[in-house]
């Protein structure tokens, strides 16, 4: 069959999966090529037990796979066939060298970059998928054109903003999508052969196009002022804990005001996830390198709070049973960065039990998805005789545990035999819900002492 158009994306994950099976599911008249490095994944992608774990994502790949949507990992082959090139590498933290914990690590992104220049043998639409430093696209043109071949490139950016979890729906029906380029002949033409791609499923009022460097500043503003909701909402939920005012009180009476909005107001023990902190340093590594310290520091506290909550739930725990944990079986329900995903990258997770681990607490995991990641993360603790269990079965978890806390949001927590979990655990029982999803009255009537957070406790202590 004869494609109008031959799509390549590189990097085969979290990202380049989900919107490539999507677009192919959609524009029947693409082919879409999906590469990556990572013959594993690839190999996953091409299998009923995809690599990632995203609601709706079999179905929409089965639609597509082996009809216009191909999966490998002959990167230069995809290259030489492509007119358009998706760039979706993983963009970390960088944690060497000069801007270590701070700036993004361009490592894999300059990569592709030169294998583009490598195997390219025509003109090339170039879109940077992957989030990046403002002014990235600068330094993708620098190296495209060196090549000696006289190809011409040109660099759009198509910031994704896709959460994990709903990342099928996300892509179905987007807020909005947005595609910046050059403002010359070329790049204008190159921004249209982008939005016809979006267009074939996506309103004309929902695709925004702008100049290039826009498109990448406005992908880390986003994800900073998401993110900064968070934090606003949970330093409120230590001040309600001070106060005897109750912050899902305050999230509803805040939200209610349209300008406002009612959406990511939901305090918890911390937003995890591979961007928020990642992106945010990097917005603060920006401002600072141009000497913008009072806009650094304001982004820097989005993080701080952060950490403050992530700490602040530990602390709770350990003062509450008695100022020790040592010895103690706490059953942490959830691991996952937040429900309906496996990933656990940057998880409040993570930290959570590292600092219980630390106290010597006995600790069991439980996620309905996330425990294989939860294996990684802990190895560490794990070689060094900490006591961890992992098990998926969240009543087996609870059984004969001092505390649950619970971690992440899964819906299947909320639905649980409570009185039967009551029975099975040492008395004392507690319960701390880091994510406020729970009945905290009911539980209380049942015999529970309960710490939500941002609400008043309620313990059986006289
Ligand atoms: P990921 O780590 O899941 O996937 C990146 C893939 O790129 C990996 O499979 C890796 O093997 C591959 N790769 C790296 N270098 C390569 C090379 N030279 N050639 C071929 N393959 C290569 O990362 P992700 O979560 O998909 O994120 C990708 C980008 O998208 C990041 O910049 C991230 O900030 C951004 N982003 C992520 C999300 C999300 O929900 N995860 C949402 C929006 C934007
Ligand atoms: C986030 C953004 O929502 C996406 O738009 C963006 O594309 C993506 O980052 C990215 O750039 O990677 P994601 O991290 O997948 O998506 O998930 P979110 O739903 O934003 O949740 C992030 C964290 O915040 C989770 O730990 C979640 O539990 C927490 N959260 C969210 C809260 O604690 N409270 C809330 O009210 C909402």
């Amino acid at each position: 069959m004869k494609f109008k158009k031959n799509i390549l994306c590189i990097g085969a994950g979290y990202v380049g999966g989900p919107t490539m099976a999507v677009i192919a599911a959609k524009c029947p008249a693409y082919k879409v090529t999906v590469v990556d490095v990572n013959a594993e994944r690839i190999q996953a992608w091409d299998s009923d037990e995809l690599p990632i774990f995203e609601p709706g994502l079999l179905d929409v790949v089965k639609q597509a796979r082996g009809r216009n949507l191909f999966f490998s990992t002959d990167i230069a082959a995809g290259i030489r066939a492509a007119d358009i090139i998706f760039v979706s590498v993983n963009t970390p933290t960088k944690t060497f060298g000069q801007g270590a914990g701070m700036a993004s690590d361009l490592q894999y992104w300059e990569k592709t970059a030169h294998e583009i220049v490598a195997h390219s043998g025509a003109a090339k639409i170039i879109v940077e998928k992957s989030t990046l430093p403002v002014r990235t696209a600068e330094a993708m043109e620098r190296i495209l054109q060196e090549n000696k071949k006289g190809i011409l490139f040109e660099v759009v950016s198509n910031p994704e903003f896709l959460a994990e979890g709903s990342a099928v729906k996300d892509l179905l029906e987007p807020d909005r999508v947005l595609i910046g380029s050059r403002q010359t002949p070329a790049g204008l033409a190159a921004a249209r052969a982008i939005v016809d791609i979006f267009a074939n499923w996506v309103a004309a009022d929902r695709i925004i196009t702008t100049n290039l460097w826009s498109a990448e500043l406005s992908k880390l503003v986003a994800n900073a002022f998401l993110a900064q909701r968070i934090s606003s909402i949970n330093s409120v939920s230590a001040l309600c804990e001070k106060t005897g005012a109750d912050v899902g009180e305050i999230s509803f009476a805040v939200g209610s005001d349209r300008r406002i909005g009612s959406r990511f107001l939901n305090a918890s023990i911390g937003f995890g996830g591979s961007c928020f902190k990642k992106d945010i340093l990097n917005l603060v590594y920006i401002s600072r390198s141009y000497g913008l310290d009072e806009v650094a520091d304001y982004w820097q506290a989005v993080i701080r709070m952060n950490e403050y909550q992530q700490d602040r739930f530990v602390r709770m725990i350990i003062r509450e049973m008695f100022h020790t944990v040592v010895g103690k079986r706490i059953a942490l329900l959830g691991f996952a960065f937040k429900a309906n995903t496996g990933d656990t990258r940057e998880s409040p997770g993570i930290h959570v039990a590292a600092k219980l681990l630390e106290e010597r607490a006995a600790l069991v995991i439980s996620d309905p998805q996330a425990l294989d990641n939860a294996r990684c993360d802990l190895a560490g603790f794990t070689a060094s005789g900490a006591a961890v269990e992992y098990e998926p079965d969240p009543y087996r978890a609870a059984a004969d545990a001092h505390a649950i806390a619970v971690i992440t949001e899964w819906d299947v927590y909320k639905g649980l035999d409570f009185k039967k979990i009551f029975a099975s655990m040492r008395k004392p029982a507690f319960i701390f819900d880091g994510r406020n999803i729970l009945d905290h009255q009911k539980l209380f009537e049942i015999g529970f002492n309960v710490f939500p957070l941002g609400k008043p406790s309620l313990t059986h202590f006289k």
